[in-house]
C-alpha cells in the first residue's frame, strides 16, 4: 500500500467565537447565524497514518477523554468514514488525538479534530480533494468544520457553511475558563427557541475593532446571542462571566454554545494575571493567519 507506515501529524486548534447572533431558527431544524470564528493557540494532536482497519485513540486529561466516551460521538472517526464515503480510498487508517481542548466547551474541539482528520486523510489516501471540497465534506460532519478547516479568521454565516476570511489584526490574547460539564449545542439553540430568541446588532462596529487590533474597543461589543438562555440554566457560567469583568477583563463572554468563558486581556502579561484567580483556566492567542 503506498504511503504505509508515513505518519500526518496536525494541530487541531481551538477556536473562540467573538460574537455570535442568532437570526432565526430555519426550515431544517438548523438556526440562520453570523459569527466572527477566531481559531486559538490552543490545539488538540491529531496523528494519522495508513492501517488495514479504521481505529480512532484518544487520549488526554481522563475527565476529558471520559467525556469523549461518554458523548460517544467522535467527530474523527465521522470525518473518516464520511471522506471514505465518496471515494475509492480503501479507508484504513489508524488516528490518535490527543485532547488539550475541552470536551463539549463550545471551543470547537471536535470540529478541530474532524477537520485535521479530514486533511490528513485526503493527503495520505490520496482523495486530491481541493479546499473546497474538504469543505464540503466536513459541513456533513458538523456545522463548525468548515470553519475549522479555514485555519484563519472567518465571518460564518448560514447554518455555518457560508465563510468569509476576515482580518484580525495584531495578537488578541484571551483567558479560557473551563468548567466541569459540557453544554450540547442542540440544547443550546433549543433554549434560545423556548425563551423567545433575542438577536444582538449589527456586528459592523465590532469588525472593525477587531480588524484594527483595538482588543480595548473589542472587549466593550463582544456578545453572544446564546449566552442568556445558557446562563438561565446554568447560572456558574454567568457568573465566572462576571468575575472575569470584575476582574479587569477587557470583555468576557461564553463561546459557542458553551460552557467555557474567554475573556479578553490587553496583552499575554494581563491574560496571566487574570488567569491566575480562576481554577483551571488557560491563556490563548488568536491565531491571525493559517500555519
Ligand atoms: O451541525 P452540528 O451537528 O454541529 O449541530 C448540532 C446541533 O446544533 C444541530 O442539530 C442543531 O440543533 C444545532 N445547530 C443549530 N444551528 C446551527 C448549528 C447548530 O441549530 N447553525
Amino acid at each position: 500500500m503506498a504511503g504505509r507506515g508515513k505518519m500526518v501529524r496536525r494541530d487541531a486548534h481551538a477556536k473562540i467565537n467573538v460574537f455570535l447572533r442568532v437570526l432565526g431558527a430555519r426550515d431544517d431544524g438548523y438556526h440562520e447565524l453570523e459569527s466572527l470564528v477566531l481559531p486559538v493557540s490552543l490545539a488538540d494532536r491529531v496523528s494519522v497514518k495508513l492501517a488495514e482497519g479504521l481505529r480512532v485513540t484518544v487520549r488526554g486529561a481522563d475527565e476529558l477523554t471520559r467525556a469523549v466516551e461518554a458523548g460517544g460521538l467522535n467527530l474523527a472517526l465521522m470525518a473518516a468514514l464520511t471522506l471514505a464515503e465518496g471515494s475509492e480510498a480503501p479507508g484504513g487508517a489508524d488516528i490518535s488525538v490527543e485532547k488539550r481542548i475541552p470536551v463539549a466547551g463550545g471551543l470547537g474541539g471536535g470540529s478541530a479534530d474532524a477537520a485535521a482528520t479530514l486533511e490528513a486523510l485526503n493527503e495520505l489516501w490520496d482523495c486530491g480533494l481541493s479546499r473546497g471540497g474538504l469543505a464540503d465534506v466536513g459541513a456533513r460532519i458538523g456545522s463548525d468544520v468548515p470553519a475549522m478547516l479555514a485555519g484563519e479568521p472567518v465571518l460564518m454565516r448560514g447554518r455555518g457553511d457560508l465563510l468569509e476570511p476576515t482580518p484580525v489584526g495584531g495578537t488578541l490574547w484571551w483567558v479560557l475558563v473551563p468548567f466541569a460539564f459540557g453544554v450540547r449545542s442542540p440544547d443550546a439553540y433549543r433554549w434560545w427557541d423556548e425563551d423567545g430568541g433575542s438577536t444582538g446588532p449589527d456586528p459592523r462596529e465590532l469588525l472593525e475593532a477587531a480588524e484594527a487590533g483595538n482588543a480595548e474597543a473589542l472587549g466593550l461589543l463582544l456578545f453572544n446571542d446564546l449566552e442568556q438562555p445558557v446562563f438561565r440554566r446554568h447560572p456558574e457560567i454567568e457568573k465566572v462571566r462576571d468575575a472575569l469583568l470584575g476582574e479587569g477583563a477587557l470583555g468576557a463572554l461564553m463561546s459557542g454554545s458553551g460552557s467555557t468563558v474567554a475573556g479578553l486581556s490587553r496583552d499575554q502579561a494581563h491574560a496571566k494575571s487574570l488567569a491566575k484567580g480562576f481554577e483551571g483556566a488557560v491563556v490563548v492567542s488568536g491565531r491571525a493567519q493559517r500555519g
